[in-house]
């Protein structure tokens, strides 16, 4: 296998950083989770099939269930068969992977079991020359988040000296509220330095979300034009038609839209629309660029919130020809759920850039199709001089995230004919089409960008914490409404009627 594939992304070409991992063991706690085998174990076995983890490389599982490597191995084999994206499973590439794959049992509150955990890794670096550098991965449920950590440190398993390295990755949600986030990140800077954290949001693994910075900053012809002389509104909207999957019930109780989608994926995507260009490419500098944009998000009064932000809950309906349940009919949820599915609202950046510039976002569950894109829509022309209102004028940029990857630009054209008729026509870039390969999952990209050291697409804790800020500021006011500010939507339309309210005159949601 070659170990020192370069990576054609300009991410990390312009880092000058390694490309290729050194010896580690990767420590993945919560290994009997969704997540690992729907997306950790995919993601490690298809770097493996590329080529791109160490030649010195070891993954141990860990979790509370008591099973012996062989158990947990197969049960991987089954997963990464299932979920990789690359079909079917490579024997020759699984039999080597799975080499060096392992497990240890551990309760996670249990101080003695932290102890052997530290005897088994001592052990895997002298068996696999893992040179004693860790990536402890953490996928578990978020009240682990402090706790693992601080075990791990009284065992002495945080630890770099000699020039290694032990990094932590924690998923998401980085705690439930502002006052959560600023306690849980207190604590593990008392434990770690902010180089050692990787917080992860999957969203900034997508090929797509990368190209916002690669579009922005590598041409020339839209950056003039990005600030409120000449945008009329941005409007983001991550829609899904994925319910609960009859198992997510009892984790999205406590979650609901706005912590599970918007103070994480859709802040990023707003940070990476709206920032400004960093002074250089590199993991600091364009976090200092997002985290500004974060700090420019007021934190909405109870007053805005009733009339900027929108929530709702789908009701049974029918989606893609089928009967989909209510929310409140899911496995795992309360009759009476107070939870939202569905949120929209509207906000501004107090910025030079952006003030007065509204941006949209829009989030739902159940909702008629799986559509992630962010729409930029350019003012008017100053001048009228084409007297009819029928014609549509205007232009917007929209960058389709997922599924189908591409960017499109509408403007008007004259429809050829004798008569003067005009009419909004689109130039259209598809990723498939243009570059005819697979892009790699998200999660591929940033554990080998965690492997490698190189923090670029994790976010920082000061961005965590300010996109918190704002939203719980929305939180605060959507509980000072109580059960009648929540909205109902039928599974399979595009959310409550009531969304429209938070448009501005002249401004309508997209149909996607
Ligand atoms: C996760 C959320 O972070 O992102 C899920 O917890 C959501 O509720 C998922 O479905 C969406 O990810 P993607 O990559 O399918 O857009």
């Amino acid at each position: 296998m070659d170990h020192a594939t370069p990576l054609a992304n300009p991410f990390r070409e312009g880092l000058g950083r390694a490309t290729a991992p050194g010896p580690c063991c990767f420590v993945l706690f919560g290994a009997t989770g969704d997540l690992c085998a729907r997306k950790l174990l995919p993601a490690l076995y298809n770097l493996a099939r590329e080529g791109l983890t160490p030649a010195e490389f070891y993954v141990l599982g860990v979790s509370r269930k008591p099973q012996s490597d062989l158990q947990w191995r197969t049960a991987m084999q089954q997963a990464v068969a299932k979920y990789s994206r690359h079909q079917p499973l490579d024997p020759a590439v699984w039999e080597a992977f799975a080499q060096r794959l392992g497990y240890q049992a551990c309760e996670f509150g249990n101080p003695a079991q932290y102890a052997d955990l530290r005897v088994r890794l001592d052990d895997i670096d002298r068996r696999w020359g893992t040179a004693g550098n860790r990536l402890f991965y953490l996928a578990v449920a978020p009240e682990f988040f402090a706790s693992i950590p601080s075990q791990l440190g009284a065992v002495g398993l945080l630890g770099e000296s000699g020039g290694r390295w032990t990094r932590v990755v924690v998923e998401k949600p980085f705690g439930t509220d502002l006052t959560s986030a600023e306690a849980l990140s207190t604590h593990l800077r008392g434990l770690l330095r902010e180089r050692q954290i990787y917080r992860i949001d999957h969203y900034l693994g997508k090929e797509t979300v990368q190209n916002i910075l690669t579009l922005r900053f590598g041409n020339a012809i839209f950056e003039p034009l990005w600030d409120r002389r000449y945008i009329e509104a941005v409007q983001i909207t991550v829609a899904e038609t994925v319910g609960m999957e009859g198992r997510r019930g009892p984790f999205y109780e406590r979650a609901g839209a706005l912590r599970d989608m918007v103070q994480n994926h859709m802040m990023q995507l707003l940070s990476l629309v709206a920032m400004e260009p960093p002074a250089a490419w590199h993991a600091e500098a364009i976090r200092d660029e997002k985290a500004k944009v974060l700090q420019a998000l007021a934190p909405l009064s109870a007053e805005q919130v009733a009339t900027q932000v929108v929530r709702g809950q789908y009701t049974r309906g029918y989606l893609l020809g089928e009967e989909a349940l209510g929310y409140r009919e899911e496995d795992g949820v309360a009759a009476d759920s107070a939870t939202e599915t569905f949120v929209a609202l509207r906000t501004e950046l107090r910025t030079w850039r952006w003030s007065g510039v509204p941006f949209y976002l829009r989030h739902g569950k159940r909702l008629p199709k799986r559509a992630s894109e962010i729409a930029v829509t350019f003012r008017q022309p100053p001048l009228a001089l084409f007297q009819n209102p029928d014609d549509p004028s205007g232009n917007t940029l929209v960058l389709r995230l997922q599924p189908d990857e591409g960017l499109s630009l509408s403007f008007l054209s004259k429809v050829p004919g004798m008569r003067l008729q005009r009419r909004q026509v689109k130039m259209d870039f598809n990723y498939g089409s243009a570059f005819g390969t697979a892009s790699p999952e998200a999660y591929e990209r940033l554990i080998l960008d965690a492997l490698i050291g190189d923090s670029t697409l994790f976010t920082r804790d000061d961005e965590v914490q300010y996109a918190w800020r704002f939203v719980s500021s929305l939180l605060d006011g959507l509980a000072a409404q109580g059960p009648a500010g929540m909205t109902t939507y039928e599974a399979g339309t595009w959310g409550p009627p009531a969304a429209d309210r938070l448009l501005l005159a002249d401004h309508a949601w997209r149909r996607l």
